[in-house]
C-alpha cells in the first residue's frame, strides 16, 4: 500500500476497490479506485478522502508520508460518500483540520455526518494558501451533485477534477500512459454515459472556466490520472457534453418468442444498407449501464418490446427509465415490437422516447410473427425514412 508520487511533495493516497462490480446500478467489471491526494506544504492538505470501508488503506498510505494527525486542510470537492465516507474517522485523527468545501458541500456534509467540524466554505475564484502553493477553486454544480467543485494548483499545473474525467477502472497503474489508451477511454466514456451525461450544459460551462488554465495533470477522483492524453479526453468531453453524435444506431430490445428480435434485425439491415453502424443490444445479455456507453455517441436509439400483460417487458421499462434519467439529447428514436393481442408496448415505448425529447421514426408494430416478406418491407420502408 504505497503512496504514489505525482510531483514533488504531491502524492496519490487513495484506495483501489478491485472487487466492486456494481456502483449504484452501474456495472464496474474493471473495479473502481477512490482517489485522494496529499500535498505536503506549510499546510498539509488532503484532497478528498475515500469510501468509508477503505479508510484504513488511505490512512496507511498517508502515514508513509506524514502523520495523518498533522493534516491542516481536508478539501472536500464532493459530498458523495465514495469521496467523503472516510471523513468521520479521519477527523477524529486530524483533530485540528479544517474542512474546505463549497457552501452546498458544507450543507451536505453536515446533513450526512451530523458533525460540527471546523468548516470553511469557498466559492469560485477563492484561493487557499498552502505555503509555497495555493489552490484556486471553481464550483462545478451538478457535475455530479450540487456541491461539486474542482481545485487548480497553479504552481504544479494540476487540476483536481473530482468526478469529471473519471473512469471506473481498478489498477495498480496510476497514470493514463501506463495502461492501453483504448481501455482508459472506453471506461471514461462509460463513466460519462452513466454519471455525467445529464449535466452536459454544466460540463460545457466548467470546460470554459478551465480552458484558460495551464494544465499538465488532471487528477480525477476515480481511475487513472491524465498526464499524457489530456487533449484527447478534453476534446471528448467537449463533444460528449455538446451531445455531438456519430452515425451509429443502437438497437435495444427484449423478446419473448423472437418476433421482436426479427424486427430488430430488419431495422439493423436498414441502417447498415445506409452505411450506418449498428450495435445490437439484447437486454437479456447486455446490462443497461453498458448500453449507455453506446448511447453517448449514437445518433439513433431504437427500442423494442413485445406486449406482455398490456405493457412492455420489465427489462425494456428498466432501460427506458435509466435512459430518460440520463437525458441524452439530439437523438432520433424508433419504437418497435410485436404483439398477439392488445399491442400496447410499442406506444408505451414511443411515449418514453418522446418524453426524452427525441425526434421519432414511424413506429413499427407487428401482429404475431413477421414473415420474410414483411421483414423486407420493414427494412425498405425504414431505409426510405433514414434518407440519403
Ligand atoms: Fe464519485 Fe459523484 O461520486
Amino acid at each position: 500500500m504505497q503512496p504514489v508520487k505525482i510531483k514533488d511533495d504531491i502524492y496519490w493516497v487513495g484506495a483501489v476497490d478491485w472487487d466492486i462490480r456494481n456502483f449504484h446500478g452501474y456495472t464496474t467489471q474493471r473495479g473502481v479506485t477512490y482517489n485522494a491526494y496529499l500535498i505536503i506544504d506549510e499546510k498539509i492538505t488532503l484532497i478528498d478522502t475515500v469510501k468509508g470501508q477503505f479508510c484504513d488503506e488511505m490512512i496507511q498510505r498517508i502515514s508513509q508520508v506524514v502523520d495523518p494527525g498533522e493534516i491542516d486542510y481536508i478539501i472536500s470537492n464532493h459530498v458523495e460518500m465514495d469521496h467523503s465516507g472516510s471523513l468521520p474517522k479521519l477527523m477524529e485523527i486530524a483533530q485540528g483540520a479544517t474542512v474546505i468545501t463549497s457552501p452546498r458541500g458544507q450543507q451536505g456534509l453536515k446533513a450526512h455526518y451530523k458533525k460540527d467540524w471546523n468548516f470553511r466554505a469557498v466559492n469560485s475564484g477563492d484561493t487557499l494558501n498552502l505555503g509555497k502553493r495555493s489552490i484556486n477553486f471553481v464550483l462545478t454544480p451538478m457535475v455530479h451533485w450540487p456541491d461539486n467543485m474542482v481545485g487548480y494548483l497553479a504552481e504544479d499545473k494540476i487540476l483536481f477534477s473530482n468526478d469529471s474525467f473519471g473512469q471506473h477502472l481498478a489498477s495498480s497503474e496510476r497514470f493514463d500512459d501506463e495502461l492501453p489508451l483504448q481501455i482508459v477511454l472506453q471506461e471514461a466514456k462509460k463513466y460519462y454515459g452513466n454519471i455525467v451525461l445529464p449535466y452536459g450544459r454544466q460540463v460545457a460551462k466548467a470546460l470554459e472556466t478551465v480552458a484558460g488554465l495551464d494544465i499538465e495533470i488532471i487528477a480525477p477522483s476515480h481511475g487513472v490520472i491524465w498526464r499524457s492524453h489530456i487533449p484527447e479526453i478534453v476534446e471528448l468531453y467537449k463533444k460528449w457534453s455538446a451531445n455531438e453524435t456519430e452515425d451509429i444506431a443502437v438497437i435495444v430490445y427484449d423478446t419473448m418468442w423472437n418476433s421482436t428480435e426479427k424486427i430488430a434485425y430488419a431495422i439493423q439491415a436498414a441502417f447498415e444498407a445506409k452505411g450506418i453502424a449498428t450495435r445490437m443490444r439484447n437486454l437479456k445479455t447486455n446490462h443497461i449501464s453498458d448500453i449507455m456507453t453506446d448511447v453517448v455517441t449514437a445518433k439513433y436509439i431504437c427500442v423494442g418490446s413485445p406486449t406482455l400483460n398490456n405493457n412492455m417487458l420489465p427489462t425494456v421499462a428498466a432501460f427506458l427509465t435509466y435512459l430518460k434519467g440520463l437525458a441524452p439529447k439530439n437523438r432520433k428514436g424508433l419504437a418497435f415490437g410485436s404483439y398477439g393481442w392488445g399491442g400496447q408496448s410499442v406506444a408505451l415505448v414511443e411515449n418514453v422516447l418522446r418524453e426524452c425529447g427525441f425526434d421519432l421514426f414511424e413506429q413499427i408494430k407487428v401482429e404475431y410473427i413477421p414473415d420474410e416478406g414483411l421483414l423486407s418491407e420493414i427494412t425498405d420502408k425504414l431505409k426510405g425514412e433514414i434518407g440519403a
